[in-house]
Order: C-alpha cells, then sequence, then structure tokens
C-alpha cells in the first residue's frame, strides 16, 4: 500500500504590541505573529480526527468544520495532530492559532479569511472577541508589526526597527476567557461606562504615537507607551492581576527595559517587554519563564515542506 501524504501546517501565536480592548470597538491595533508557533500534521483519511497532547481540540476541529460550511469552503477530511508551543491562556493568541492551522489542514492549505476564524472561535468557545487575533496570525509579515484597522480590516505592515527587542513574560498564571470577565468589560465599555471609555480613548492614541515610535527606532519612547497601556489596563479597565503587576514591575526595573506590559486580554498569562535591542538574552534570563519572541509570516505550509 502507498504511503499516505503527510502535509503540515504551522500558525503563530501572536504578541500585540499596543491597542488592548479596542479591536472589538473598531479601533486600531499593532500586533504582530511571533515564533512562538504550532504545527498541524495530518494525512488524508476517510474522517475527521486531529488532536492535539496540550488542550482540547474538539471545539475547534467542531468550530473550523461548521464555519468551513457556512462559508461554502469544501472540507477535506483528514487525521493527525497538533504540537505547540503557544501557551494557552496565556494572552498570546493559542485559539487563533488553532483555528488557522485546523482550516488550512482542512482546506489543503487554502486562504481563508480572518472572519471565518472568527466565526470558528465563537463557535468553539461562545466567546465573542475581536478580530485582531484572527488577523494577525494570518496576515503578519516577518520582521513587521501588522497596523490593523479594526473597523474596516485593511492593514499596513510596519517594520520593527533593529533597535527595539521584545521579550514575552510568562507569569504561569492562567485564565479562561469563558469565565465571562471578558465578555463584561467588552459590555461595559460599549455601554459607554467612563472610566473604561477613559482606556479606550487613550489606548488608541497610544497606538499612533507607537507606531511613530518605531518608525523613529525609539525605544524608550515605545516603551513610554507600553508602561502607560499597562497602568490603564491595570487602573481604568481592570483587567491585570497581581501576578502581571509584579511581572511589570520586576521586568522595568531591569537594564534596557523601557516598559512592559499585560499583553491580551489580561486577567492572568504573559507580559510583554519593550528591551534595548542587545539587552534582550540578559533580560530575558533573569526571569523564570522569558521568551525573547521575532515577528513572523502569518500562518501557512511549514518552512521546511
Ligand atoms: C482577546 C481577544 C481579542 C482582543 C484582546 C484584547 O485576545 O480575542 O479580540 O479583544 O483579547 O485586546
Amino acid at each position: 500500500m502507498p504511503s499516505k501524504r503527510t502535509r503540515a501546517w504551522r500558525a503563530p501565536g501572536r504578541v500585540n504590541i499596543i491597542g488592548e480592548h479596542i479591536d472589538y470597538l473598531g479601533g486600531t491595533v499593532l500586533p504582530f505573529a511571533c515564533d512562538l508557533e504550532l504545527v498541524v500534521s495530518v494525512s488524508d483519511s476517510d474522517h475527521i480526527d486531529i488532536r492535539s497532547v496540550d488542550a482540547d481540540a474538539a471545539p475547534y476541529v467542531r468550530g473550523v468544520e461548521e464555519a468551513l460550511h457556512a462559508h461554502g469552503l469544501p472540507i477535506h477530511p483528514c487525521s493527525g495532530d497538533i504540537t505547540s508551543a503557544i501557551p494557552v491562556g496565556a494572552g498570546l493568541s493559542s485559539s487563533a492559532a488553532i483555528a488557522a492551522g485546523l482550516a488550512l489542514a482542512l482546506t489543503r492549505g487554502r486562504r481563508v479569511s480572518p472572519a471565518l476564524l472568527q466565526d470558528a472561535e465563537i463557535r468553539a468557545s461562545g466567546v465573542r472577541g475581536g478580530v485582531m487575533d484572527q488577523t494577525a496570525v494570518l496576515e503578519s509579515r516577518a520582521g513587521h508589526a501588522l497596523l490593523l484597522d479594526c473597523a474596516t480590516g485593511t492593514f499596513e505592515h510596519v517594520a520593527i526597527p533593529e533597535e527595539i527587542s521584545f521579550v514575552v513574560i510568562d507569569t504561569g498564571t492562567r485564565r479562561e476567557l469563558t469565565d465571562g470577565r471578558y465578555a463584561q468589560r467588552r459590555a461595559e465599555v460599549e455601554a459607554g461606562h467612563p472610566m473604561r471609555r477613559a482606556h479606550t480613548d487613550a489606548e488608541q492614541r497610544r497606538v499612533f504615537d507607537a507606531v511613530d515610535a518605531m518608525r523613529a527606532g525609539d525605544a524608550a519612547s515605545l516603551g513610554a507607551l507600553v508602561g502607560d497601556s499597562h497602568a490603564s489596563l491595570r487602573d481604568n479597565f481592570e483587567v491585570s492581576s497581581p501576578a502581571l503587576d509584579a511581572a511589570v514591575t520586576k521586568a522595568v526595573a531591569r537594564p534596557g527595559c523601557t516598559g512592559a506590559r499585560l499583553v491580551g486580554a489580561g486577567f492572568a498569562g504573559c507580559v510583554l517587554a519593550v528591551v534595548e535591542a542587545g539587552a534582550e538574552q540578559d533580560f530575558a534570563a533573569a526571569f523564570d519563564t522569558a521568551y525573547v519572541v521575532k515577528a513572523v509570516d502569518g500562518a501557512g505550509p511549514t518552512r521546511s515542506t
């Protein structure tokens, strides 16, 4: 019998430099796809059976299948597994990466839209998120951040200057977006809650200032904006935690770090630190779990195939 052909697809996690909790309001955000990735390896089969060792992939398999059906795209049944280096529930969009990897596997590499992945995630988790994560996971370009207008879905690639490095610090704490706090914050800000609006209005201005700082290769200014974002997420949006605050305090006290903040929805997970290029390895070594992250291309075939 001929051996079955195996295909492998990679999907990256995402780091959001700045622009937190504004994507679902139609704001403009600045994420990038990072080199913490997952790989979906599959071969053709008469039924769909894709498993993951670190997470329950079943709801995502079902969600992606349903979303592909709903969008009229053909499905190629296959079986295989997902291996992931993206921590789950840590603010790095592991779920958007799973959805992207599965969509590639089940369509044999067809280009799907961020809206389809968003639909799949809502079907899988019931959480109504914005479109930032899915767009970053699909559309990012190596060495660049994605300046994404979430109202229109249009984007521009902004080069990450050589003066600036990014380090993700994992506090080891985890959250579930399904616990209701994300939906609660979203409902409050949509209803015009003054403190929540104070965060989102200022955060939007910081995104554009951050783009200027990136274009100028100015690690100090970018770090200051990222630090302001954390203070606002902590005090106005109230999505920080003691572990996240402690990691930010420790980060900004280290040499070369110009600013740090919680990344993603908040409540637990990871902190993103802006570090002057050259200082990032020593900086990362000061933490139990920290990754010097690079911006990579969006999801696609594995580089080796
Ligand atoms: C989660 C959601 C995103 C976004 C962020 C907060 O990652 O999936 O759509 O709302 O939280 O910026």
